[in-house]
């Protein structure tokens, strides 16, 4: 057996990445950047394939950023495998693998945050309250570095997409944010690294969440209270087993503010701990017609 290796190029600085970008524009060529934290799995995969079908070159980014995690959270736990990310990439044709240090994205001296007001505030950014500050940082630095014409990001993590969607127009960037649907396993349950996180047993309860966010959606459609259905679903996934529900509120689908009635579009998200897995989900929702 022969091994072939990688076509994908390795880039760890910056002025490599810029340089690499720019020869690329030089030759007509549309640029996508997939932004991940590694540990791959077919969600992320999709956002790749989605990038491979609509731009000429495909940049992946693999970066566990510090500043979104808060104290006492998984960051030395988080999964990191780049040999097999960089080998699933390669083999979806992505031209280039971004995988900085830690001091090549925030130099001794760093001292900017960006803050997304509004968007950010409620429903993980209540519980997290440094998350958001940390990823609208360093998604802002990931598309000023790559500069890409669109930048794909998964519904799964819908806040951070309604959050990088407004500071993207805010602050007047020209990259087209793509929303990419939520890979799910055959139960339901969406794909997540934090998945691994699960035991046997409470694998076998998970799915309850989005069963749970499905029941409400069409209960909503057929004229529900979405206050009333969003606690008899916090609830719900009490008696399931979950241990803690952080949230589950029905919002409006862009300002994600919570809803008292149902109008217009509409989105129903929940964040749930498990055993040591802290999981979230989201579902869109219409009211009656
Ligand atoms: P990470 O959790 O690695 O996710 C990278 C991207 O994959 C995000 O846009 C996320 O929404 C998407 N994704 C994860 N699971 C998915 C699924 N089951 N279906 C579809 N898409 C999925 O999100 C982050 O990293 C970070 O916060 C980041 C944006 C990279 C900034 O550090």
């Amino acid at each position: 057996m022969t091994s072939s290796s990688p076509n994908i190029a390795l880039i760890r600085k910056v002025s490599d990445l810029r340089q690499r970008v720019s020869h690329w524009r030089g030759d007509g060529c549309s640029v996508g950047l997939v932004p991940t934290m590694g540990a791959l799995h077919d969600g992320h995969l999709s956002l790749v394939k989605k990038a491979k079908a609509e731009c000429d070159r495909v940049v992946v980014s693999i970066f566990v950023n510090p500043t979104q995690f808060g104290a006492g959270e998984d960051l030395a736990a988080y999964p990191r495998d780049e040999k097999s990310d960089r080998s699933l990439l390669d083999a979806l044709g992505v031209d280039a693998l971004y995988a900085p240090g830690v001091d090549e994205i925030y130099p001794k001296d760093f001292s900017t945050m960006v803050q997304v007001e509004g968007v950010s505030e409620g429903l993980c950014g209540a519980v997290r309250p440094v998350h958001f500050a940390g990823v609208a940082t360093v998604v802002t630095k990931l598309l000023m570095q790559a500069r890409p014409d669109a930048a794909y990001f998964g519904e799964k993590d819908y806040q951070q997409l309604c959050v990088i969607k407004r500071l993207v127009c805010d602050l007047d960037m020209d990259v087209r944010i793509v929303g990419v649907p939520t890979v799910r396993e055959a139960d339901g349950l969406a794909l997540s690294s934090r998945n691994a996180y699960l035991k046997k047993s409470e694998r076998l309860i998970a799915p309850v969440l989005y069963e749970t966010l499905i029941e409400i959606a069409e209960k909503i459609e057929a004229g529900g209270d979405p206050e009333q259905l969003a606690a008899l679903g916090r609830e719900k996934l009490l008696k399931a087993g979950f241990r803690q529900v952080d949230y589950l509120e029905v919002c409006d689908s862009v300002t994600l503010v919570p809803v008292s009635v149902t109008a217009g579009e509409l989105r129903i998200l929940v964040a749930a701990h498990i055993g040591k897995a802290r999981l979230i989900d989201n579902v869109p929702a219409k009211g009656p017609a």
